[in-house]
């Protein structure tokens, strides 16, 4: 059975544990090993962490198996007005296909209805498989970017939006 828990900063050694685990495998054919190591430290460093969750008001969610946390997603209420916007889910490779993405994006999606949100979005690479598990939840694409993060990196990413 999968519990959904909140995440606190005690939690953030959890957090870069399943995103060590879960990143090189997810972008092993998108990007650069260089560039996988620069975004774990831009996006998951202690300090980039507790500035999303105190800062930034970025809420994190755990998915618990019995006392494995198996998954986290983030999501920000009123990015922009009316809007929440799902920042990062990652499930551990071993446990994905079994459900638990689709449990943690449809517990956001119960708190930003509660919250009179009118819409999800979020980024993901064009080259990530994952966008046609966002398809198959009813996002659909509404725009690209390209982002850069410094180093001469970028990040190529879809906007995909579902209204809610
Ligand atoms: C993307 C991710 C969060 C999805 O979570 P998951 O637990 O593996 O997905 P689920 O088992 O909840 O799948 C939910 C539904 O989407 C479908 N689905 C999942 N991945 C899919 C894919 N690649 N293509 C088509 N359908 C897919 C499933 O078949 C399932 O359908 P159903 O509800 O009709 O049975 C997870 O696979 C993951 O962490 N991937 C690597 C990290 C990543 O890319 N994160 C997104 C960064 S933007």
């Amino acid at each position: 059975m999968i519990t959904i828990i909140n995440a606190q900063l005690t939690d953030i050694p959890v957090i870069q544990e399943i995103a060590k685990r879960t990143w090189p495998i997810t972008f092993q054919n998108i990007l650069s090993e260089s560039q996988i190591d620069y975004m774990l430290e831009m996006m998951y460093s202690p300090q980039a962490l507790t500035e999303q969750m105190q800062e930034k008001n970025h809420v994190f969610l755990l998915a618990k198996e019995m006392e494995n946390s198996v998954g986290y997603i983030s999501y920000q209420l009123e990015y922009t007005p009316g809007n929440t916007k799902i920042h990062k889910i990652y499930v551990l490779p071993n446990t994905q296909g079994k459900g638990i993405g689709k449990l943690l994006i449809d517990e956001v999606l119960k708190i930003a209805k509660q919250k009179k949100q009118s819409s999800l979005t979020l980024n993901v690479n064009r080259d990530n498989r994952a966008i046609q598990f966002y398809k198959h939840l009813d996002f659909k694409i509404v725009g690209e970017e390209n982002i850069p993060i410094g180093n001469g990196f970028l990040m190529e990413d879809y906007i995909m939006e579902k209204a809610l």
